[in-house]
């Protein structure tokens, strides 16, 4: 039995008084009977979230890391920084990094690589667009992301990152996946993990749902057989909402 996983992914989003507002609220929410919980929020916020959830089921998480562990990358964060901050997983492949950063999938895998060898997981996002899904190349588009993402990773590595699956169009646009969309993305993208690792990995890997979650739609998504947990935008910086998807999830 894979254990369901709900993640924030704030973007750049939030603040000191948000997250200690958050904290108040989910903590109650994450005892051990919930499921695993995992805060994504822009890096400065990432010590003092690393102290605030000691103690607590709460995990730490970075949205972006770079594929260099030093050097002359104004702007960007290494891996033993993150590790350093208490970050325990790391996001790569948004599609928004994808689009707007131009980040290729040869420069992601690379990031899922150095994540690994730094003892952080990586939450690889797969996505197709609205053009892909509507020519009917959606299937291609996740799995080609997919295997060049995890390209040369022994299994043990592999078993190591998760999974989401965010289709472009239903990110922040309030148009969710189907349950059905969303459950036959998430079975496609498992047969081949199959073939990409073993049929053992695949059983472990988690694989997210993320586009739109909120809490009306939260608990049908996460009792789909094959949705593991939600990667969770607009609604993971809402205090009357976040809380209550990790509940559905729990
Ligand atoms: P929304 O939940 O705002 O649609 O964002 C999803 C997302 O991009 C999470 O990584």
């Amino acid at each position: 039995m894979r254990a369901k996983l709900v993640a924030a992914n704030w973007k750049m989003n939030g603040s000191f008084s948000l997250l200690d507002n958050m904290l108040d609220v989910l903590i109650p929410y994450s005892g051990e009977e919930s499921c695993q919980v995992v805060i994504c929020p822009p890096n400065v916020l990432l010590s003092s979230l690393k102290k605030a959830v000691e103690g607590t089921k709460i995990e730490v998480g970075a949205q972006n890391v770079h594929t260099e562990i030093s050097g002359a990358f104004t702007g960007e964060t290494s891996a033993p920084l993150l590790k350093e901050c208490g970050v325990q997983w790391c996001i790569v492949g948004h599609s928004e990094r994808r689009v707007l950063f131009d980040e290729s999938d040869e420069f992601i895998r690379n990031k899922t690589e150095t994540l690994l060898k730094h003892g952080i997981r990586p939450i690889l996002c797969v996505g197709e667009s609205l053009e892909q899904r509507e020519s009917g190349n959606h299937e291609e588009v996740v799995v080609t992301q997919l295997r060049k993402g995890l390209s040369g990773f022994a299994a043990d590595d592999q078993s190591r990152c998760v999974v989401a699956y965010e289709p472009i169009w239903a990110i922040g646009t309030g148009k969710t996946a189907t349950p059905e969309q969303a459950n036959s993305m998430h079975s496609i993208i498992r047969k081949e993990l199959e073939s990409l690792a073993s049929s053992e990995v695949a059983e472990k890997i988690q694989i997210l749902y993320g586009g739109s979650v909120n809490v009306e739609n939260a608990k049908i998504l996460l009792t789909q057989s094959e949705i593991d947990g939600a990667l969770v935008g607009g609604a993971s910086l809402k205090i009357d909402a976040f809380p209550q998807i990790v509940a559905a999830g729990s």
